[in-house]
């Protein structure tokens, strides 16, 4: 069996991570999604408007995903290919180049984003009068 997994934070779910998610559970049989946490998100500058049992939640449902994981630590994705025995690490081509060093334990695919779709600009849009 082969064994996909992505990262990210998934927030207002929109038709790019929909995409997304697709495209990588296509890659192989099944996906796993790490979703960052509330906390993690802090780190990194975000703030969701969705919490992470929110986010999880919707993200369960959909027909792509088959496991969900937390991201605590940018740290933890080494330890989580071997854990989960991932065959391929696949992200949006917003990280291009980033995640290489995971090339010594699977193979990584950075996928092109959907144009013109992201959560900070639906957040913009949702503000604009
Ligand atoms: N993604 C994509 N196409 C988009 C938006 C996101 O392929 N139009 C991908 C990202 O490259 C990433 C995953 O979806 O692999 C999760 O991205 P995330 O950062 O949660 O979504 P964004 O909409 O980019 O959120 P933000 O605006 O907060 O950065």
């Amino acid at each position: 069996m082969k064994k996909v997994l992505t990262y990210g934070t998934f927030d207002l779910l929109h038709v790019g991570h929909i995409n997304l998610l697709r495209r990588a559970s296509e890659l192989g049989d099944y996906l796993v999604v790490g979703i960052s946490t509330d906390e993690f998100n802090i780190k990194k500058g975000k703030k969701s408007i969705y919490t992470f049992n929110e986010r999880k939640t919707i993200l369960e449902s959909i027909k792509y995903v088959n496991e969900i994981i937390a991201e605590t630590t940018w740290e933890q994705k080494v330890n989580d290919v071997k854990k989960h025995s991932i065959d391929i690490f696949v992200i949006g081509d917003d990280w291009t180049g980033k995640f290489d060093f995971l090339k010594e334990y699977c193979e990584v695919i950075y996928l092109a984003r959907t144009p013109d779709i992201s959560t900070t600009e639906t957040k913009e849009n949702i503000k604009k009068p």
